[in-house]
């Protein structure tokens, strides 16, 4: 089966590649490049010996979606990562964010049923929950609350793909709310590394272990959590990659809206990240406590156990393997 992958040369969207094609499947991948790289192509290739065939364009660009649905007959199904994803960048820029995540996706819905493509399995995220009432945190719990330009995209998005499948009974909607993905595929040839200042902690704590940046700043330490640090439900990418193979398998048999957390259900502090990241790296990691990060939430972590029960996947990696990885992938530089 022929699958095309949004946003392919991502760091989501890479690892899902690299598991789609050792599940099978044929790849298209479609990236503007706008956070990655071409060369993560070859990366993929390297990994699983096989190709993908890679188009440089936009997800708004309809008349490119054509010229790939029509040079790539067959494709019956898309996992739709590509999408600006910085939650500072979109409290600034909400109209880039919304015309991007929104645009993008309308624009890849009206091209897959122009070539009765009807399967997607689309990358939303537990920013969907906001803050949450209850953990973990349940597929039926309230969504909507979201508190940035960022998460409310996904939100929309979520709707507006519920709606599409009420309106043509013949389309197959999965949507995966992830929860903290971080790590690295063991090769160490594709992982996350952005540039500059880094928004999430596992990228800034890489920079702070190479030294790139000189200390880490911990948001908060008087949250009502077991340390005081915040707490998150870090999932290690290759497990969320598989994931999305299983979720694959859903939507291409299935009709209608499914939703599944992608989380392992085990939450973890700021502070226990920083010390397992420093004990199975040997390697320190200066950090200092400041203010709280304004928007963030005391503890966010998932009941997985819906996926676990209809997809047949749960996260098999530890905090260990994901930390040792994460490092791994900037080590081998
Ligand atoms: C994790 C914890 C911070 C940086 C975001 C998005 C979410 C998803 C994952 C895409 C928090 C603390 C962080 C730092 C710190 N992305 N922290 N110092 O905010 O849980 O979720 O990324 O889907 O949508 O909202 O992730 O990694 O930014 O923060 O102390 O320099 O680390 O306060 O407790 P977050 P994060």
């Amino acid at each position: 089966m022929k699958v095309l992958v949004t946003g392919g040369t991502g760091y989501i969207g890479s690892h899902a590649c690299v598991e789609l094609l050792e599940a099978g499947y044929e790849v298209v991948i479609i990236d503007n490049l706008v956070n990655s790289k071409k060369e993560v192509c070859d990366s993929i290739e390297s990994i699983t010996g096989k190709k993908v065939v890679f188009y440089e364009n936009d997800c708004c660009d309809k008349d490119a979606l054509r010229k790939i649905f029509k040079e790539n007959e067959g494709i019956e199904a898309v996992l739709h990562f590509a999408g600006l994803k910085a939650v500072g960048e979109s409290v600034s820029k909400p109209i880039l964010y919304y015309e991007n995540n929104l645009g993008s996706t309308l624009s890849l819905i009206t091209v897959m049923k122009e070539f009765n493509c009807k399967n997607i399995v689309f990358s939303s995220s537990a920013t969907v929950y906001g803050d949450p009432t209850e953990l973990p945190i349940t597929e039926n719990a309230v969504v909507g609350g979201t508190t940035n330009p960022y998460g409310t995209s996904k939100y929309f998005i979520e709707r507006m793909l519920r709606d599409i499948c009420v309106s043509d009974p013949d389309f197959s909607v999965v949507l995966l709310r992830y929860f903290n993905p971080i790590g690295a595929h063991k090769s160490g040839l594709i992982g996350e590394n952005p540039n500059g200042i880094p928004n999430n902690l596992m990228p800034y704590i890489i920079k702070v272990a190479t030294g790139e940046l000189p200390i880490l700043s911990v948001f908060g330490n008087d949250y009502d959590t077991h340390d005081g640090t915040g707490v998150r439900d870090y999932i290690h990418v290759v497990d969320l990659a598989k994931g999305h193979i299983k979720a694959l398998e859903k939507a291409v048999k299935s009709k209608g809206t499914n939703v599944y957390n992608l989380g392992t259900g085990t939450g973890y502090s700021v502070l226990d990240l920083i010390e397992t990241f420093k004990k199975v790296n040997n390697i320190d990691v200066p950090y200092k406590i400041v203010d709280r990060r304004p928007g963030d939430i005391a503890a966010c972590y998932a009941d997985p156990t819906k996926a676990y029960k209809e997809l047949g996947w749960k996260a098999t990696l530890g905090i260990e393997d994901m930390c040792r990885d994460s490092y791994h992938y900037v080590s081998k530089k």
